[in-house]
């Protein structure tokens, strides 16, 4: 595996390639991230993954110096699922000077959902998204369906600003019980571990409401923030949407189902997508 800190580096090594297939991370690399990998793998003459903890799309209070960033461990997991460039640029290499020009998406895409409680999130996604997308110029980026709201944004972008970038989903992967992998699984105790996966139950609870048709989904949802709640989490939202807009649902809409909520210090996000239903 290629390891280039620099754009310099690393334009000059995928320089003899046609067709990278990207997918971007902010390290602390779990299986999820590995499935994108091996996706992407199947798709470009050459595999490149970043590893960025991006500032930009932090808050001040959340937990930019906190996030875990383990690199010898995310090196070797690369190496050995078949990486062949990773891109690991320092701050000052990627943000040489106040990185003052932003890409704004609109605000009915990034205000909602996740941007609705984290102000600025997806500027500052989209901002380095599209910076990375700069530095690597990929043929194809896997994102994962985890981050939804993310992933709907992005396409977006990549559609409006015309990138020659073909972009691929990947499923979310779980573990056993059923909890959506995630970077900050790693801050749950073992009391919270055990008790997270009643986040994507609750989701499977309004998922199973949209499919029968149920007349009263706001109730549903409510109900579900409540059960939440009364289990010692802190719900944000959990709601379901139409799938190409996140706008509420109206009848024969391709459903999803999202949420989050706050274990302890620990947020976690979830969604569940529902095949077409009936009009
Ligand atoms: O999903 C993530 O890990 C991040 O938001 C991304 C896309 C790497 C941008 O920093």
């Amino acid at each position: 595996m290629y390891i280039a800190h620099t754009i310099a580096e690393l334009r000059e090594h995928l320089g003899a390639y046609r067709h990278p297939a990207f997918v971007p991370t902010m390290g602390n690399l779990h299986d999820g991230h590995i499935a994108l990998l091996t996706r992407a793998r199947t798709l470009g003459d050459v595999s490149v993954v970043s590893i960025f903890v991006n500032r930009l799309q932090f808050a001040p209070n959340e937990d930019f110096d906190s996030y875990p960033r383990t690199w010898q461990a995310d090196c070797t997991r690369l190496r050995e699922a078949g990486c062949d460039v990773l891109f690991a640029p320092k701050e000052p290499e990627l943000y040489p000077e106040p990185q003052t020009f932003a890409v704004q998406p609109p605000s009915e895409l990034a205000d909602i959902l996740e941007g609705h409680f984290r102000p600025g999130f997806f500027t500052g996604v989209c901002t380095v998204v599209m910076k990375l997308f700069a530095c690597v110029q990929p043929r194809v980026a896997v994102f994962g369906k985890k981050d939804y709201q993310q992933l709907m944004i992005i396409r977006r972008m990549v559609s409006q600003f015309a990138l020659p970038i073909e972009m691929v989903a990947g499923e979310t992967e779980r573990a056993t019980d059923g909890l959506a992998l995630s970077s900050r699984n790693a801050y749950l105790s073992a009391p919270e571990r055990a008790e997270a996966v009643h986040l994507s139950q609750a989701l499977q609870r309004i998922a199973q409401a949209v499919r029968s048709g149920h007349p009263d989904l706001a109730a549903v949802e409510a109900e579900q923030m409540q059960a939440l709640a009364a289990r010692g989490w802190a719900p944000d939202y959990l709601t379901a949407r139409r799938q190409h807009d996140l706008q509420p649902l109206t009848a024969g809409d391709a459903a999803v189902v999202l949420g989050a909520a706050r274990l302890g210090t620990t947020r976690l996000i979830d969604n569940l997508e529902l095949r077409q239903q009936p009009a």
